[in-house]
C-alpha cells in the first residue's frame, strides 16, 4: 500500500517548491519496512542569498604536523581538495605539510594525487587538481628540531609575500597526541604562535584529547600557554557531519518538535554507533583506548548534547557550547554499582560478517591475546534536569557489528490506552529517528489505518533523505570542519570545558572497570552480531529493546 499526499513546503512566497511525503507500511511484526521518500524541488531563492550566516574563511597557510600520515592521506588533503573543487577555499591559500620523511614538494604533490583519486568523495579533476598542486609545498623536519621551525618561519614569510596569505596561520596537529606538546613549545619558541598586523593565527587538535580528565587538563594547559582558548580548534569529527548539524536545526529551526521535546512526552532516546570494521591496523592505539574513550567520551557525548541541550540565546559558538557544556554537567555521575548495573563493555570473538569469516579482536595485528579493551559499550545515562528527567538515554557503539551506521532514536511516549491502544497488544510508540550515516535523513514512525473496512492499524514511515531532497551529496565533515577554522568560526569544536566535563563521567566508568578487586565481566559477542546480550538485557530490564537497524 503506498498513499502518496504533497504539500507546499513553507518557502519564501516568491518560490514555492514541492515537498511530498509517501506513506508505506512496515510489516507489523518485523518493521523492517523499506524506506520512502521525500522529495524536494531543491530551489534557490535569490532573496535569502546573503543571509547565510557562515563566515567567509581567510587567505592563510594551513600547516600541517604530520604530513605523512594516513589522516592527511585520506581525509585532509581529500577534503581541502573538495573544497577547492567547490569553489570554497579563498584564493590566497597554501598548504604546507610539516614531517619527518625526506620528501621534495614534486613528490609530497605526486602522493597527494593519489590520495585525492582513492579518497576524494568527487574523484579527481584534472584541472581542478593542477591549480590546487600549485598550493602544497613540503618541509622536513623532526618535530623536536628547533632549526626546522625557524625555516618554517622563514618559509611561511616567504609564502605569504609570494603568495598573499597575509600573515594567517592555521597549524593543524595530526600527530600523536606525544608530540603535542613539543610541537607547541617549538611554535612558541619561534614566535609562531604570534602574529602582527591583525593576521590570525589558530591551532586544530586531533583527538584523542587527552586519555582521562588528568591528562586531559595537562594538555588544556599545555596548549593555553601557547594559543588562547579562541584560537584553539578541538576536533571532533562528527560535529562536522551534515546530520549532527541538522540536529539544531530540527529542533528549533521547527515549531512541532520542541514542545514534545522533554520528559512529559518523550520515553527515551537510543544512540547507536555500529561499524562492521575491526580495528584494522591500529591495535596499538586501540589497546590503549577501547571504545569507552574512542568514540563515547567525545562523538557520541557530543550527540547526546546536541539532542538534549536548551535552545541557546543565539548562534555564537560560545552560546552553543554553553548549552552543551550544561548538558554534560547534568549527567548523572556514576558509581561503581551504577557501572556495574547500567554499562556493558564487550569485546568481539571471531565471526562472519558479509560472508567472509573475521577474526577475534585479540587475534588482530599487535593486540594482546588476553586483552581485556573493549570494543563495544552499551550504557543508560541519566540528564539529571527539569526537562530530561526519568528518561534514560542509552548509548551503544560497537566494532565489528552486523551493519555499520550511526543514528540518534527518539521514542516519543505512547498514546493513552482508550481507543485504539485498548488490545491486548500494544500499538508502537511514535520514533523519530535522525540517521547521522549513512543514508543521511530523518524518519518518524507512526501509526496509520490500512485502507479497507476493517480496522487495520499499521505502522508507517514519513521519511526524509538528503540524497533525494537536495540532490547532492553532503560534504564530508573535514570540510566543513577546514572551512570553518578558517574562517574563525569555533562552534563545532569542542571548548575545554566541554571535553574536560566529558571525561569527568567517562574517568568514573574506566575506574570502575579497572578497580582493583571484582570487575565488571568484559563481554564477548561474536563478529556480525548485534553484540553481547547483556547490552539487550540492558534494556529489558527496563522493559525496552534497542531498535533494529
Ligand atoms: C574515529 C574513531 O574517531 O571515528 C574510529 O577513532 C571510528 O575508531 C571513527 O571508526 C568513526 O568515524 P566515522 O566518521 O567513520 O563514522
Amino acid at each position: 500500500m503506498t498513499a502518496c499526499f504533497g504539500w507546499l513546503r513553507d518557502s519564501p512566497p516568491l518560490i514555492p517548491a514541492i515537498l511530498s511525503f509517501h506513506f508505506a507500511s512496515l510489516p507489523s511484526a518485523a518493521k523492517t519496512g523499506t524506506a520512502l521518500n521525500a522529495t524536494t524541488t531543491p530551489s534557490a531563492n535569490p532573496l535569502r542569498e546573503g543571509l547565510a550566516s557562515r563566515p567567509v574563511p581567510q587567505p592563510c597557510s594551513v600547516v600541517i604536523f604530520g604530513a605523512s600520515g594516513d589522516l592527511t592521506y585520506r581525509k585532509l588533503i581529500p577534503a581541502l581538495y573538495n573544497i577547492a573543487a567547490d569553489g570554497d577555499l579563498p584564493a590566497a591559500l597554501t598548504v604546507v605539510g610539516f614531517a619527518r620523511r625526506e620528501k621534495t614538494d614534486a613528490t609530497f604533490r605526486t602522493e597527494l594525487q593519489e590520495a585525492v583519486g582513492k579518497f576524494s568523495r568527487s574523484g579527481i579533476d584534472n584541472e581542478v587538481w593542477a591549480s590546487f598542486a600549485d598550493r602544497l609545498f613540503y618541509h622536513r623536519s623532526e618535530f623536536s628540531d628547533a632549526d626546522g621551525y625557524t625555516r618554517l618561519v622563514e618559509r611561511l614569510a616567504q609564502l605569504d609575500a609570494e603568495r598573499g596569505t597575509r600573515g594567517n596561520r592555521l597549524f593543524y596537529l595530526s600527530v600523536a597526541p606525544g608530540e603535542f606538546e613539543g610541537i607547541l613549545q617549538h611554535l612558541a619558541a619561534a614566535g609562531l604562535n604570534k602574529t602582527t598586523d591583525g593576521a590570525w593565527t589558530r591551532v586544530i587538535v586531533e583527538k584523542p584529547f587527552g586519555t582521562d580528565l588528568a591528562t586531559a587538563q595537562e594538555l588544556n594547559s599545555v596548549v593555553s600557554k601557547t594559543f588562547r582558548e579562541q584560537d584553539t580548534y578541538r576536533i571532533d569529527h562528527f560535529l562536522g557531519k551534515e546530520t549532527a548539524q541538522n540536529i539544531m536545526v530540527l529542533r528549533f529551526a521547527n515549531g512541532i518538535f520542541e514542545p514534545l521535546w522533554n520528559h512529559r512526552y518523550i520515553d527515551h532516546v537510543q544512540i547507536t554507533a555500529a561499524e562492521p570494521l575491526g580495528v584494522e591496523q591500529r591495535g596499538p592505539y586501540y589497546e590503549s583506548s577501547g571504545a569507552l574513550r574512542d568514540m563515547v567520551q567525545n562523538h557520541l557525548l557530543q550527540l547526546l548534547c546536541l539532542v538534549a541541550m536548551e535552545p541557546p540565546t543565539d548562534l555564537a559558538a560560545d552560546s552553543v557550547r554553553d548549552e552543551k557544556v550544561k548538558v554534560i554537567r547534568s549527567l548523572r555521575p556514576m558509581s561503581p554499582e551504577d557501572v556495574a548495573r547500567d554499562v556493558v563493555r564487550g569485546q568481539y570473538i571471531a565471526g562472519a560478517i558479509g560472508g567472509a569469516e573475521v577474526k577475534a579482536y585479540r587475534a588482530e595485528d599487535r593486540v594482546s591475546p588476553e586483552s581485556m579493551t573493549e570494543t563495544y559499550v552499551a550504557l543508560r545515562a541519566s540528564v539529571e534536569n527539569w526537562r530530561w528527567s526519568g528518561v534514560p538515554f542509552y548509548i551503544r557503539v560497537g566494532k565489528r557489528l552486523a551493519k555499520g551506521g550511526t543514528e540518534i532514536a527518539v521514542q516519543f511516549k505512547n498514546a493513552p490506552g482508550v481507543l485504539f491502544n485498548k488490545g491486548a497488544e500494544e500499538l508502537g510508540a511514535n520514533v523519530l529517528v535522525i540517521r547521522i550515516q549513512p543514508d543521511e535523513g530523518i524518519s518518524l514512525r507512526m501509526q496509520c489505518k490500512m485502507p479497507g473496512a476493517a480496522l487495520r492499524i499499521e505502522p508507517v514511515k514519513m521519511d526524509f533523505h538528503y540524497g533525494t531532497s537536495f540532490g547532492k551529496a553532503s560534504p564530508e565533515a573535514y570540510e566543513r570542519l577546514l572551512l570553518d577554522a578558517m574562517s574563525g568560526d569555533a562552534t563545532l569544536f569542542a571548548r575545554r570545558d566541554e571535553v574536560e566535563g566529558a571525561w569527568r563521567f567517562i574517568d568514573l566508568i574506566e575506574n570502575a572497570w579497572h578497580a582493583a578487586g571484582p570487575q565488571p565481566p568484559l563481554c564477548e559477542y561474536p563478529s556480525g552480531s548485534w553484540g553481547p546480550k547483556e547490552a539487550d538485557e540492558l534494556l529489558a530490564r527496563d522493559g525496552r529493546s534497542w531498535r533494529r537497524m
